[in-house]
């Protein structure tokens, strides 16, 4: 099957600093390296290094072909990936010794995504294949809409968080991946329980508590473990989590089994500094889950 993806493409700046910068401070980062990102992006290269087939539909700026190079290297489809005339993305990544980050993104070319190039991208998409959506490109209820009328699954993870954006897309999601905050930002938005939630499937993350599945439908519930591991950066080990978890459905995998092979490839990711390229493949993820064995 192939995983479609509608996903920003950012150029990450990358600053390790000594705390998280606070309101008037000017600080001195300990070091500085750029690289691919976006939460899009960094879910189509956890998708990809998982072994699915992956097709992304993004937009890059006239300064984006290095872009492109590099997620064409990862056997990403870029053939839906636009050239616009607007920069690309870009992401400041602040990231302390603890490993916690704080990120601001500019859209750029994210928020040039065309109608046109998104229906042709997903003609030939059949019952069963996946569409995976975060909260950093426009068109995100269009593809949802065109992937229900396909009978796609639609796997949303609602980062950046926004409820707006969420209860945008929420009739047209079969899966709904958030974190714990997340869920009860949501549950406050909509002013609702999770179990309440009008979507077939949702999946919290909890960090060191693992992740939880739930049908709100059925009142069905099933739980993964975490890994214990030292982390020295956070960033994209949600991203990591939701690429690997859609390739583990895509792959036949059980919800459980999916969830844990995420669960191993975050605490693999977070235990390297970077974002699309520290994240680890297949072989590295099985060699750990091997290793770690629950
Ligand atoms: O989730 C991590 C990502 O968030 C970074 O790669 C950055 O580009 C932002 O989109």
């Amino acid at each position: 099957m192939t995983i479609y993806n509608l996903g920003s493409i950012n150029a990450d700046h990358i600053y390790n600093v000594p705390h998280l910068p606070r309101p008037g401070e000017t600080l001195a980062a300990n070091s500085f390296v750029t690289g691919l990102g976006g939460k899009g992006i960094n879910q189509s290269v956890a998708a990809a290094s998982a072994g699915s087939k992956v097709v992304h539909i993004g937009a890059v700026g006239v300064d984006g072909a290095w872009a492109i190079d590099q997620i064409a290297g990862y056997g990403i489809d870029t053939q839906y990936i636009n050239t616009v005339d607007t920069a690309t993305g870009h992401a400041i990544v602040n990231v302390d010794p603890d490993g916690e980050n704080a990120i601001v993104i500019f859209s750029g070319a994210n928020n040039c995504q065309h109608i046109d190039q998104l229906t042709n991208a997903m003609r030939d998409a059949v019952v069963g294949d996946i569409l995976l959506l975060q909260n950093e490109t426009t068109l995100q209820v269009q593809a949802a809409k065109t992937a229900r009328a396909r009978g796609m699954k639609v796997i949303y993870s609602a980062a950046p968080f926004c409820v707006k954006a969420v209860r945008s897309v929420l009739e047209d999601t079969t899966l709904l991946l958030m974190n714990k905050v997340e869920s009860e930002q949501l549950c406050a938005g909509l002013e609702t329980e999770l179990g309440d939630l009008p979507v077939p499937e949702v999946i919290v993350t909890k960090g060191s508590d693992g992740a939880d599945w739930l049908n709100p439908v059925t009142g069905e519930a099933a739980h993964a473990v975490s890994f214990p591991v030292t982390a020295v950066d956070t960033t994209a080990a949600g991203d990591t989590f939701a690429g690997y978890l859609a390739a583990g459905l895509d792959q036949g995998l059980s919800v459980e089994d999916a969830m844990i092979l995420g669960s191993a490839a975050a605490a693999i990711k977070v235990t390297r500094k970077g974002t699309a390229a520290a994240i680890p493949t297949r072989a590295e993820v099985d060699v750990f889950l091997k290793q770690n064995r629950i």
